[in-house]
């Protein structure tokens, strides 16, 4: 039915104006776009930002776009991947010469931004009614240059990278204070994807790493030497694992006896192998595992993967219409889905043979000497972390439901909450209290979603509960993702926490704590290079 309306009301519309109106019409369009183009390009001087960041934010202001892009649905989604698609032919359209082509569908792209900004301004989404027009008209310009062989697959990609990485200077300095920044924070940043992939052709081109992985074998005795100092990270992001392994080989009073064990996806495994295998950290030793080889983690053991085969569970993570009305964005994220994520509460079964590790999260920073934390008396306990509460709300009431008579019955609302990121854990005890069991319970029983919503930390808390040593709290300094810290906090800190969405490895990273976290890239490296990491 939309549909129909929409074509009806364009027709008259199209004839009322002559070719001369389109024409004049056009030419303002390039006009305008080459004002535009020229101001873009210019470095982001001082007088030109907050220019653009009120204009920005006024969109921001008036629309959750973020929310609205992410619906099956959303057309909003549907007019933007027109645009810039539309974007890269009108490239391709200038380098054939055909300039009437080229200025049709600029004048279109000019056309279905206008439309999306006034939807951001009067802050209601995009109805399918008032767009269909626009939808149309460049879905017959895009089938045109299809015709025309614009769409070969290279040239396209060329181009595309080309004003994405045009797009992205030009936006990296609003993303920082806008809602933008929660999408930019979840994606993987291409050049990261592409460092992964340049990794893993290196991989499967030498042979000599491959060798070197081989010849490393001899460590495997250290893998399990319950004398030596383990660590373990779960991660798909090489870079900053490699930030982690290469800090707290700098900060160890004796890198031999450190060994790292790193468990990865499928898809990361041959490159953070590859990446490890190059390069050596003061001697410590590297062990890469992925978690698709462990194959008692199934859904018949693992409640986690059991309920996601549950089709009501997948639809409220992708989906995000759930009955209380809005899922907060950053609960959507797949990053909760993710395995990897819940592979701390395994550890003693990743890890048969250890007796103690030390657990840290991939978005860290080690400044200091970790040994003595083998050392500290957890008192019987399993877990020893960093607790949240000092300053105010940080404790069990804030992450759980307490109206249910489960919780109620069995945890203090007052509880000190702790945190995950730099984690020492006590393995015997774990196996002997049966930690695993106690996780599995509470997973269980939390089908429904009604003890606590999604993440790790609920559970964790839950699962740890009466097992739970606190450390000094310079151990594990926490918010440098999100937060301001003291900067006598920072230098007294073992292990900088960057938790938060402003990852230092994103362009949306904070400016003032990035350079704590560069120091251990090596930006000279040619992989680095080739991927424009910098
Ligand atoms: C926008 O999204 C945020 C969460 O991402 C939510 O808290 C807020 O209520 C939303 N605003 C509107 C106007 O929908
Ligand atoms: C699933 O895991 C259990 C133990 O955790 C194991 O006994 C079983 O063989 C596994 N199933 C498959 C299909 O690997
Ligand atoms: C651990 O707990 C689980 C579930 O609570 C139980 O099924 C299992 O038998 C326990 N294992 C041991 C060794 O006590
Ligand atoms: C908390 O638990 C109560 C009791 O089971 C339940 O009725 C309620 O829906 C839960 N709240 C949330 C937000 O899930
Ligand atoms: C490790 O960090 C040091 C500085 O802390 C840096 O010079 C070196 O290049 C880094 N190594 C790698 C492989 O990133």
């Amino acid at each position: 039915m939309m549909r129909r309306r929409g074509v009806d009301f364009r027709r008259p519309v199209r004839r009322r104006f002559s070719n001369a109106f389109w024409f004049a019409l056009f030419g303002l369009v390039v006009l305008v776009l080459i004002v535009v183009l020229s101001r873009e390009k210019r470095p982001a001087s001082r007088p030109a930002a907050p220019n653009r960041i009120y204009r920005y934010s006024n969109l921001v202001q008036g629309l959750n776009v973020t929310e609205e892009m992410l619906g099956p649905y959303s057309i909003t989604r549907q007019l933007t991947d027109q645009i810039s698609l539309a974007k890269s032919y009108v490239v391709i359209a200038k380098e054939n010469n055909n300039l009437q082509f080229a200025w049709e569908l600029s004048a279109q792209i000019r056309n279905s931004q206008v439309i999306l900004s006034n939807a951001a301004i009067r802050r209601a989404p995009l109805t399918a009614r008032e767009s269909e027009t626009a939808i149309r008209n460049m879905a017959l310009l895009l089938f045109q240059a299809q015709q025309l062989h614009y769409d070969s697959a290279t040239s396209i990609m060329k181009l595309k990278a080309k004003i994405q990485s045009l797009e992205e200077q030009t936006h990296s300095i609003t993303e920082k204070s806008s809602k933008y920044g929660q999408i930019a924070a979840e994606e993987v940043p291409k050049s990261l994807y592409c460092f992964g992939v340049r990794l893993t052709v290196e991989w499967f081109r030498s042979s000599n790493i491959q060798r070197k992985l081989l010849e490393g074998r001899q460590t495997t005795e250290k893998l399990k030497d319950n004398n030596l100092y383990h660590f373990c990270v779960f991660s798909d992001n090489i870079l900053a694992t490699s930030v982690v392994v290469n800090s707290t080989a700098l900060s160890s009073h004796n890198p031999a006896s450190v060994v790292f064990h790193l468990v990865t996806d499928e898809v990361n495994y041959a490159p953070m192998k590859a990446w490890f295998a190059m390069n050596s950290f003061r001697g410590v030793t590297v062990e890469v595992q992925k978690f698709e080889d462990l194959t008692w983690l199934n859904a018949s053991y693992v409640p986690v993967l059991k309920q996601l085969q549950d089709s009501e569970t997948q639809n409220y993570y992708f989906s995000g219409n759930n009955g209380d009305g809005q899922t907060p964005i950053k609960f959507r994220n797949p990053k909760y889905l993710s395995m990897l994520n819940h592979l701390r509460f395994y550890i003693p079964e990743v890890f048969p043979m250890l007796k103690k590790v030390v657990f840290l999260d991939d978005d860290v920073v080690v400044q200091k000497d970790l040994t003595p934390l083998f050392t500290i008396d957890l008192n019987g306990n399993v877990n020893g972390a960093v607790e949240t509460c000092m300053e105010t709300f940080h404790r069990y009431h804030k992450y759980l439901n307490f109206s249910h008579p489960l919780i109620r019955g069995n945890f203090d609302p007052d509880a000190c909450g702790w945190a995950f990121g730099m984690n020492v854990f006590d393995l015997v005890e774990w196996r002997k209290r049966n930690v695993t069991g106690i996780y599995h319970y509470w997973q269980e029983r939390n089908v429904d979603r009604t003890l606590w919503k999604l993440g790790t930390l609920p559970p964790g808390l839950l699962t740890f509960y009466g097992l739970t040593h606190p450390l000094d709290p310079k151990w594990h300094v926490l918010g440098l993702g999100y937060t301001n810290v003291e900067s006598h906090v920072i230098e007294k800190g073992a292990v900088l926490h960057f938790n938060g969405n402003s990852k230092p490895w994103l362009k949306i990273g904070m400016e003032k704590y990035k350079p704590l976290w560069d120091k251990h890239v090596d930006y000279s490296h040619p992989l680095l290079q080739q991927c424009n990491i910098h």
